[in-house]
């Protein structure tokens, strides 16, 4: 079947996006408005204004959904939220409310919550009340309990039910993934292109890089953690790549914990993505020796800032909108915080913000990465705690700390041990900022050594029954050592 027009011309496409444009904005507000009122549970008595006055809005704004799409189902599959069949995105406006909510419905029990048309305030009372009043019993038992409890508090107008896996979430899930993969390989050769053609002599075109930056922005924004799985793929051959595209990710991801607008992040990205452009007019055989340099071969390798400041001068000439942001992280992200670096300014100077962030993430990529002369990389999380504790290293102490808390204690791609004695891949910080140590993970092996596949995901955070943690991470390993290439647990 090559051309599907039938597809296409489906009627009612146009209104499911309508519908799902709707989901995402009026579904975020009921989501928080059902944050806030458990707040307000949590904090007063059943009589005071706030609680009423919560319950009003939410029992509103739900009323309204059910009525606009004839249906709301509200529903929790992994780590994200469904409302009908779109899935809410998580940014950092809503963080708190999703994190509170997931949590809660994971201990009660609860995998979906159907709300009908009349569902009254009362109603939306009484089942708070039941879910928020917290256990220690098993999530199952605890969803009976509340099911009786509804059932005897005549409340039938809320129907509660235990997890489902929708084949439609597995889908988007997939979709999603395949899109970032996307992203990410599309990202490796538009850059691959423009570094080539400067290598070349010709004029790159700056509007694909735009795109490329334009399109991590956009990524980072709506789900910032897949993204930066992405990077730890590091992939040997095409190190320059994907080291400028893996910089440009930290970056704006760290512009963004850094409450920076999206234009500015627009900006930071472009400047990131092209911070080592000068490196295209260093000879290749220069670059690429693993032998030790010679103090001319090093002179070489040294100047590309400076030359990469050219090459952008030169872009400048023909596209107006390289920003001089771009040649000033170009020149600068080398020259560290106390300016024992290179090249060496001649007036008294202090780095530019986008230039101390383009430095963090720069370092952090290239210290982790295997290349020609560094063939063992460092384990990430020893990478992260030299960038903190040792000055040397010229960082800028509240970039690094932003950057800490943004890939955890255990940045993506660590590989660790567990007191369970099995092996694991970090995959993702913990949604839950308050989880550095507890990380998302994909288990590797058994505690006997066998290799797991598929690769199981884990969240470190998630107790048992009895407040107990079932897994913890007790010492980072070398992937080398047990011949793992963790780039795999991100592509399947
Ligand atoms: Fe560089
Ligand atoms: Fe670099």
């Amino acid at each position: 079947m090559a051309e599907q027009p039938a597809e296409r011309a489906r009627p009612g496409l146009a209104s499911d996006a309508a519908s799902a444009a709707y989901i995402r904005k009026r579904g975020r507000d009921f989501i928080v408005s059902l944050y806030g009122t458990l707040r307000a549970i949590k904090l007063y008595p059943v009589e005071h204004t706030a609680v009423q006055k919560t319950l009003a809005e939410l029992a509103g704004i739900a009323q309204e959904i059910a009525l606009r799409e004839r249906e709301l189902e509200f529903r929790v599959s992994g780590e994200f939220i469904f409302i009908n069949s779109t899935r809410l995105r998580l940014d950092l406006t809503n963080y708190a409310s999703f994190g509170y909510l997931l949590r809660l419905c994971r201990e009660s029990g609860i995998g979906t919550l159907r709300v009908l048309v009349d569902a009254t305030p009362r109603s939306w009372l009484v089942l708070l009340s039941l879910i928020d009043a917290g256990t220690t019993e098993e999530s199952q038992d605890r969803l009976d309990e509340i099911l009786a409890q509804l059932h005897s508090a005549g409340v039938n107008d809320l129907e509660i039910a235990g997890p489902v896996e929708h084949e439609s979430d597995l889908e988007s899930a997939e979709e999603s993934r395949q899109a970032v993969t996307r992203t990410y390989t599309q990202s490796v050769a538009a850059t691959k292109d423009v570094i080539n053609s400067v290598r070349m002599g010709r004029t790159p075109s700056i509007k694909k890089i735009k795109r490329v930056v334009q399109g991590i922005v956009d990524q980072i924004l709506n789900e910032e953690t897949s993204l930066i799985g992405l990077t730890a793929i590091r992939d040997y051959d095409e190190y320059t790549f994907t080291h400028s595209v893996n910089v440009c990710i930290f970056s704006v991801a760290l512009g963004r914990r850094l409450g920076m607008t999206k234009i500015q992040l627009f900006d930071l990205g472009l400047s990131a993505l092209m911070h080592d452009i000068g490196k295209s007019r260093v000879p290749l055989g220069f670059l690429h020796k693993s032998a030790e340099l010679s103090e001319d071969e090093w002179r070489h390798i040294a100047s590309h800032p400076w030359l990469g400041v050219l090459v952008l001068f030169q872009l400048r000439g023909r596209y107006e909108d390289v920003s001089y942001r771009a040649m000033t992280v170009a020149y600068e992200h080398h020259m560290r915080g106390d300016m024992s670096g290179y090249p060496k300014p001649v007036r008294p100077r202090s780095m530019s913000m986008t230039s101390k962030i383009v430095a963090v993430a720069d370092g952090y990529d290239a210290a982790t990465s295997r290349r020609v002369y560094q063939t063992i990389p460092y384990p990430p999380s020893a990478v992260l705690q030299e960038m903190r504790d040792n000055p040397k290293r010229g960082m800028d102490p509240v970039v690094v700390k932003a950057f800490i808390n943004l890939l955890g204690i255990y940045p993506v791609g660590t590989l660790v041990v567990l007191d369970t004695f099995e092996l694991a891949v970090v995959h993702s910080a913990n949604p839950n900022q308050g989880a550095l140590s507890r990380p998302i993970v994909r288990l590797v092996s058994d505690a006997l050594g066998n290799i797991l596949r598929p690769a199981v995901s884990i969240d470190l955070a998630q107790q048992d029954g009895n407040g107990d943690y079932p897994r913890t991470i007790i010492k980072t390993a070398d992937p080398e050592r047990y011949g793992i290439n963790v780039g795999d647990y991100f592509i399947q």
